[in-house]
């Protein structure tokens, strides 16, 4: 017969083993929030991100950047920028650990942190402006590095670490593309689907573009040569790695016109499509930066801009800024799935829906984005 000390202390031993295994260590690790106008940005709070264990770092990098693509992990000043560099890794699994251990293969053209070459330093103030005038007064939209000649595949991942945030301004707003996509209708689908995007690099079209009040339509300039040797060639949609949705992969800053559309129709259309379904009050969000924040964000489901440098002028912004190298624009299965680099050349080839004109040549190609961040 059962003792009456049985009936107390089993249930006692039962709530313990409960509480240790799915309680405290799952739920008190970091606190959670999603404080935006939108749910797909996550502030993390309360985490030591060099003691966190491997549970719960193996959820936030996968379940929970799935479903937010901005994370921002907050109050990280002890950071340094190789650890910087470690944690946003963690967030793309197909990162290319070899050339992140090359200098040679480092993406932004900022100068470096002494001790990690792929983390930048950008600032800006009324002493030191690192900016151009594109950023002074307006927005300027782009995805970074998309389009860029000098890369195959464009960061996954990109990052900031505010190591100063002005009181004022400074902010970034970010706008998301799977969501954009998702709200077009079926006949504008079915056309944004076929459209390849011609997309220019030489150095005047990046260091003098000059954009429209809205910070997304282009107004020049544009290489005199119709089919300039600095051009690549890019589908406009592409499926998400992560989500398996469709999504754009376009940088208004780079584009020039769709292949077989001229240029006043290409930028129509993309304005409307932009001020329409992309630049929508319930698929934006501006996010303030505060000291030690840490942003990671999937730089290929998005398009951000910061604001304008004149709202925060006299006071300093500083931060660091990753875009992560990536091997992979896609691993799934999918048959529309893309692979490989175009650029403008004779010979003619086709992957998938993705039509290649010639080989992409990286050499001697200047790693240019004009993104303030
Ligand atoms: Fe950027």
């Amino acid at each position: 017969m059962p003792s009456r000390n049985n009936f107390v202390v089993g249930p006692v031993f039962l709530f313990f083993c409960f509480t240790t295994i799915f309680g405290p260590k799952c739920i008190e690790g970091f606190r959670f929030l999603t404080p935006y106008s939108v749910p797909w940005v996550a502030a993390i709070q309360n985490v030591d991100l060099q003691n966190i264990d491997h549970d719960d770092m193996r959820a936030l990098t996968e379940d929970c950047f799935q479903k937010c693509p901005i994370m921002v992990f907050k109050r990280q000043t002890e950071c340094s920028a190789p650890d910087l560099l470690n944690l946003v890794s963690k967030f793309d699994p197909d990162c290319d650990i070899d050339a992140l251990s090359s200098n040679q293969t480092v993406l932004h053209p900022f100068r470096s942190e002494p001790d990690a070459p792929h983390v930048a330093i950008r600032e800006g103030n009324t002493k030191k402006k690192d900016l151009g005038d594109q950023f002074r007064f307006g927005p300027v939209w782009h995805m970074d590095l998309v389009g860029s000649k000098a890369t195959t595949v464009p960061n996954v991942v990109s990052a900031f670490h505010f190591l100063q945030g002005p009181k004022v301004g400074g902010n970034t707003v970010f706008a998301n593309l799977e969501i954009a996509y998702a709200s077009f209708p079926p006949d504008i689908r079915q056309l944004v689907d076929s459209l390849q995007c011609v997309f220019d690099n030489d150095l005047n079209s990046l260091f003098n573009f000059r954009l429209d009040a809205d910070g997304f339509t282009r107004l020049g300039p544009f290489p005199e040569d119709e089919e300039s040797k600095d051009q690549v060639i890019r589908p406009l949609v592409q499926r998400d790695a992560v989500t398996g949705r469709k999504r754009f992969f376009f940088t208004p800053v780079r584009f020039n016109h769709f292949v077989g559309w001229d240029r006043e129709a290409s930028w129509e259309f993309m304005t409307y499509l932009f001020h329409t379904y992309i630049n929508r009050p319930g698929n934006t969000a501006s996010i303030e930066w505060e000291e030690g924040d840490i942003a990671i964000f999937n730089n290929h489901r998005l398009i951000h801009t910061s604001t304008p440098w004149e709202l925060y002028k006299g006071e300093d912004r500083r931060f660091r800024l990753i875009f992560l190298n990536s091997k992979k624009m896609y691993s799934g299965s999918n048959p529309t799935s893309i692979s490989g680099s175009v650029a403008r050349g004779s010979s003619s080839a086709s992957t998938g829906n993705f039509v290649a004109r010639g080989k992409a040549e990286t050499k001697d190609i200047q790693v240019v984005d004009p993104a303030p961040g």
